[in-house]
């Protein structure tokens, strides 16, 4: 389903009712929730509502989708630091429901097995919410990535790196990142992705309208049964 909204406000209310939802049939729900700015109001909504109307989170399983390789979780910008201040601290989620990826781990590898078996113990992605980047990567499966990957490291590309700058105050050495394949996300029994503002509008034409290739990652989701893309009117801009 594609859905377009007005404007950013509505696209995140939406989204942000999606989560709710799935929450209040599946308290013990498993969640994977990108970071970056694009569903920043979407989780503001989520605690919202959630305080509001007194859904409980406590049983949540949160799946981190990515981590900028080298960077501290505490470091403002890390993805970490962003779903911290978003979503678990607001939410008071207990860290035992919580499964980030330590990008300062020695063994990135480790920490790919042991983020795989944490998805496959708790039965799967229930819903898996990510937003695009400019070049289409989704999470970190960068353009070109082997579509049947489970978690693993990359090479960013050189587009990610430098849109990457936006979420640090001060220059952030950002060259790796480790992230879940598009395997789990394929396999998770809910995607939704969200793009907002006039940058991703070329984009999501691109992985709308065009074939689905591993070129532009986020096209292959337009291969998954149950898919929400959520634009707003800008993003949405170059659709015919
Ligand atoms: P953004 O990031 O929401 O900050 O634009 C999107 C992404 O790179 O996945």
């Amino acid at each position: 389903m594609i859905a377009k909204f007005t404007n950013y406000q509505e696209l995140s209310a939406f989204g942000a009712d999606k989560i709710i939802q799935l929450v209040q049939q599946k308290p013990d729900a498993v969640l994977c929730l990108a970071g970056g700015d694009t569903p920043a109001l979407t989780y503001d909504r989520v605690v919202a509502k959630a305080q509001e109307a007194g859904v409980d989170f406590s049983g949540v399983i949160f799946i981190g989708l990515d981590e900028w390789v080298g960077i501290q979780p505490a470091t403002p910008g890390s993805c970490y630091h962003f779903l911290q201040q978003k979503i678990f601290g607001p939410l008071h989620i207990q860290k035992d429901k919580i499964y980030f990826f330590d990008a300062m781990a020695n063994d990135l590898k480790a920490e790919c097995n042991r983020i795989d078996l944490a998805i496959e113990q708790h039965g799967g992605l229930d819903l898996a919410l990510v937003g695009i980047g400019m070049n289409g990567h989704i999470g970190f499966n960068e353009p070109g990535v082997d579509a049947a990957l489970n978690a693993h490291v990359v090479e960013l590309d050189e587009v990610t790196t430098a849109v990457g700058q936006k979420y640090f105050t001060s220059g952030a050495a950002l060259a790796k990142g480790i992230t879940l394949g598009m395997t789990q996300i394929m396999s998770a029994r809910e995607v939704v992705l969200v793009a907002s503002g006039p940058k991703k509008a070329a984009i999501i034409r691109e992985a709308i309208q065009g074939r689905i290739t591993n070129t532009i990652p986020a096209s292959l989701l337009m291969a998954h049964p149950r898919v929400s893309i959520l634009l707003d009117a800008a993003a949405a801009a170059e659709l015919d």
